[in-house]
């Protein structure tokens, strides 16, 4: 079947988080199933990414949403991409949703409906790009539209949405409601009104025929108050419904430390002398002293939900303990600058960089010894699942598809309460297994062996894909 995904990453072109993996790694896990195209915005870092796009189709304005054109890139592997052309919405400096500051560009409402219209348009055939899909996928709150649009166009091909993360809402006021052509009905608690404003998240949820989100427990999660931002009783009644589910995310065999190009060295299970090859490479690179002790790495986005805080409370246990730790990561710049104070304070012990770079990411997950995600919450998470399958063991919180992915004792070690306390005691968990050489050992094995391919994940949206589409065999998931 013809299936579109529609996101605003993908990490051949533009990536700020998971949803880029995701997307990127989905739609070819699928090709062998069906003909997945994705669309995506036409930011500067996807035109110039040096592939060829040729212009195949234009949509015209509506209400205060531009004209655009749409290209085609078909990626070396063969991955079509369609995108979205509007250099007066998408061809700007910085991410996708805002400045370099990280402040949102504030006609994000316009950009992310134009992107929702035009998945609307080309599932309607109207786009002139003589390829329709039978069924459409749109990922998180930029492509909350997607579903809306359709349904608010009479088109009967079925639409998924799948929530990334329900903390990022997609929200603006209901005066924007006219210019980006929503009907009046949609603003009420049942459609996509959110105390007040209009959400583009609860849009994608309203209006999707069936919502996954990126792993089992979080999809329990997001129905209780706790973890539900607001929108929790509007999903309990959706997974009373049965159009909630959680399908867990994978990851794709470019993250296999036998032949990642971006190590040092290669290595794999038992080869613990390429392994720590690696860590003597971290160690430089983060201006560490050199070391036998253990180390403790950091990939992450640095906003709250990530903990960081929890992992500044820890450092003194690691650093009393000979211990080190390497740190990675962008975002809040209050996070950022008192991850720049720790490091000041623990010389030669703590190194941060301050950055998004994929080849330093991967070269961490080799060579660290534990990998530190403390996450208030997690939709799923995919470093600890890179981590594991370097032989990095994840010292996690049992939150989300954290406790979906990691065995307790096993394969990393979970705690259970978003404090330091029950953190330090995992902490010194992972400690105490770094002193008996054996057990760690053994641990990285089952942890490499861990085996979150994309593969698994595929049977559930093929079974979800194939009963919306009417196929009487599929078994409901
Ligand atoms: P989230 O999507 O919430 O950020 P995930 O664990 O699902 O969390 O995905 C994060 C992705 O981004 C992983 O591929 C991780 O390696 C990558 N990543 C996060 N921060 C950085 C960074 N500073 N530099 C390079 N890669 C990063
Ligand atoms: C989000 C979540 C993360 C998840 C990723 C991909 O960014 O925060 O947990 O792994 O999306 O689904």
């Amino acid at each position: 079947k013809k299936i579109l995904f529609v996101t605003s990453e993908l990490t051949d072109l533009v990536k700020t988080g998971g949803l880029a993996d995701v997307s990127a790694a989905l739609p070819r896990a699928l090709s062998p199933l069906h003909d997945v195209r994705v669309l995506i915005p036409g930011y500067p870092q996807v035109l110039e990414c040096g592939h060829p796009i040729r212009l195949v189709g234009s949509l015209g304005a509506q209400g205060d949403l531009p004209a655009c054109n749409i290209g085609r890139l078909d990626l070396p592997d063969g991955l079509i991409i369609y995108v979205l052309i509007s250099p007066e919405l998408y061809e700007r400096d910085g991410t996708p949703y805002g400045d370099e500051h990280g402040n949102d560009w504030p006609d994000n409402p316009v950009r992310f409906a134009r992107l929702g219209l035009a998945a609307a348009e080309i599932a309607a055939g109207t786009a002139c790009i003589r390829w329709a899909p039978d069924l459409v996928h749109a990922h998180d709150w930029p492509a909350g539209l997607v579903p809306a649009y359709m349904r608010w166009r009479g088109l009967k091909t079925p639409s998924v949405f799948t929530i990334h993360n329900l903390a990022y809402q997609g929200l603006m006021s209901m005066n924007q409601r006219r210019r980006l052509g929503i009907p009046v009905e949609a603003c009420h608690h049942e459609q996509m009104e959110f105390y007040g404003h209009l959400s583009l998240l609860k849009a994608g949820i309203a209006y999707a025929d069936h919502v996954t989100t990126v792993s089992a427990t979080y999809a329990e999660e997001i129905t209780t108050p706790e973890f539900g931002c607001g929108m929790d009783g509007y999903l309990r009644v959706k997974a009373e419904q049965g159009l909630l589910s959680g399908i867990l995310n994978g990851i794709d065999e470019s993250w296999d430390p036998a032949t990642d190009t971006h190590l040092i060295q290669n290595f794999s299970m038992h080869d613990w002398a390429g392994k720590a090859a690696n860590a003597r490479h971290v160690r430089e690179m983060f201006g560490l002293a050199p070391s036998e002790g253990p180390l403790f790495s950091v990939v992450s986005r640095l906003v709250h939900q990530k903990g960081i805080d929890l992992t500044r409370g820890v450092a003194q246990t690691i650093v009393e303990a000979g211990g080190q730790v390497a740190i990675i990561g962008r975002g809040d710049a209050r996070i950022e600058d008192d991850l720049r104070q720790l490091a000041a304070r623990y010389p030669g012990q703590v190194g941060v960089h301050i950055g998004f770079n994929e080849t330093d990411a991967r070269c961490l997950f080799a060579g660290s010894d534990f990998l530190l995600m403390p996450s208030r919450f997690e939709p799923c998470g995919l470093s600890q699942m890179y981590a594991q399958r370097f032989g990095s063991l994840p010292v996690a919180r049992r939150t989300g598809g954290l406790a979906d992915s990691i065995e307790d004792g096993v394969t990393g070690f979970l705690f259970d309460e978003a404090n330091v306390e029950s953190y330090r005691h995992a902490v010194e968990r992972a400690l105490a297994v770094f002193g008996r050489p054996q057990l760690l050992n053994a641990m990285r094995c089952r942890a490499m062996n861990s085996g979150f391919f994309w593969r698994q994940s595929i049977a559930p949206y093929d079974q979800l894909y194939r009963r919306l589409l009417g196929d009487q065999q599929a078994t409901a998931i």
